[in-house]
């Protein structure tokens, strides 16, 4: 990896978003600035908690946590405890014994994206884009300062997840999304066609195991979501390849595209489709899969693979 890179968490924890947490804190060189929070996989009160003892679980509690929105800018979050298990994640962890800052993640995020120069700070938001979008609206030329901002979300000429057409964490906020997108801002948006090139079966995940503290907090999210429902098969790695991506870009090869985000209230509510021409988000095409898990592996000593 290049030079140490600094990183706010956006996120709505969720099993995927806490491999991807803690590959991040695997990272030495990594300042995590802190997380901020959404409701989206589950309602925000849980993924506040979730977040918080996750990181208590990591012995990282120094790392603070600013609760954000608990709906989307236009109707409701449908929540997926179907996928995440009605508390969010598939492992039980201890409850947090620190409190969110009192900071809303809003002014988190404006504080930390503007304290030093410019393009220091990277921002990866892998859940509906509610926050990042407010803060657009309210402070413009804030996230102008982000080195750049990694997203989950979309599915861009691929089937999505929630609909046929709606990858979940942009059918949960579509407006925000479009805000997002449309914001001229440096995005690069992970969308499910390059997640769905990295994933694992069931007879993989089992087989791994860990001495790493962050690996073993890993497997046991890992482990435990296939536990849950025995019909499970594979895992997709939704957040952990928008992380590793923050973390070592050329994962991936890329194009550049403008998108459209469906704000229809019918079949096509939450659709990123191309809109024509050379464009301003940046949409990884082809993971180099084998890089991809040489990272998770190294940086969370998983044996077994
Ligand atoms: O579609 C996958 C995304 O939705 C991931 O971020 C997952 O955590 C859920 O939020
Ligand atoms: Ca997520």
């Amino acid at each position: 990896m290049a030079e140490p890179i600094k990183l706010i968490i956006d996120t709505d924890p969720g099993v995927d978003d806490a491999v991807a947490i803690l590959m991040a804190l695997a990272v030495p060189e990594i300042k995590i600035l802190g997380l901020t929070t959404v409701g989206g996989n589950v309602p925000l009160a849980r993924t506040t908690r979730n977040a918080l003892a996750l990181l208590q679980a990591a012995g990282r509690s120094d790392i603070p946590v600013a609760k954000g929105a608990s709906r989307p800018l236009r109707g409701r979050f449908k929540y997926a405890p179907q996928f995440h298990g009605p508390g969010g994640l598939s492992h039980r962890l201890p409850d947090p014994s620190v409190d969110p800052v009192t900071k809303g993640a809003v002014e988190f995020l404006y504080d930390q994206v503007t304290a030093d120069e410019p393009g220091e700070v990277t921002v990866v938001a892998l859940g509906p884009l509610t926050n990042i979008a407010q803060l657009f609206w309210e402070r413009p030329f804030a996230l102008e300062q982000a080195k750049n901002i990694i997203v989950m979300g979309g599915a861009v000429n691929a089937p999505g997840n929630v609909t046929p057409k709606a990858e979940f964490n942009i059918y949960s906020d579509p407006v925000a999304a479009e805000v997002v997108i449309a914001s001229g801002l440096p995005i690069t948006l992970v969308d499910l066609a390059a997640c769905r090139q990295v994933g694992i079966s069931r007879e993989q995940a089992m087989g791994l195991r860990s001495d790493h503290p962050m690996g073993r907090l890993t497997l046991n999210m890992l482990q435990g979501w296939f536990r849950k429902e025995p019909s499970r098969q594979r895992f997709e790695f939704y957040d952990p390849l928008a992380m590793a991506i923050a973390l070592e870009p050329a994962i991936a090869t890329v194009t550049k595209v403008d998108l459209d985000v469906g704000l229809e209230e019918n079949e096509s509510w939450g659709e990123t489709s191309e809109s024509g021409g050379p464009g301003e988000i940046t949409l990884p095409l082809e993971v180099n899969s084998t890089r991809f898990f040489g990272l998770l592996v190294g940086l969370l000593e998983l044996k077994g693979f």
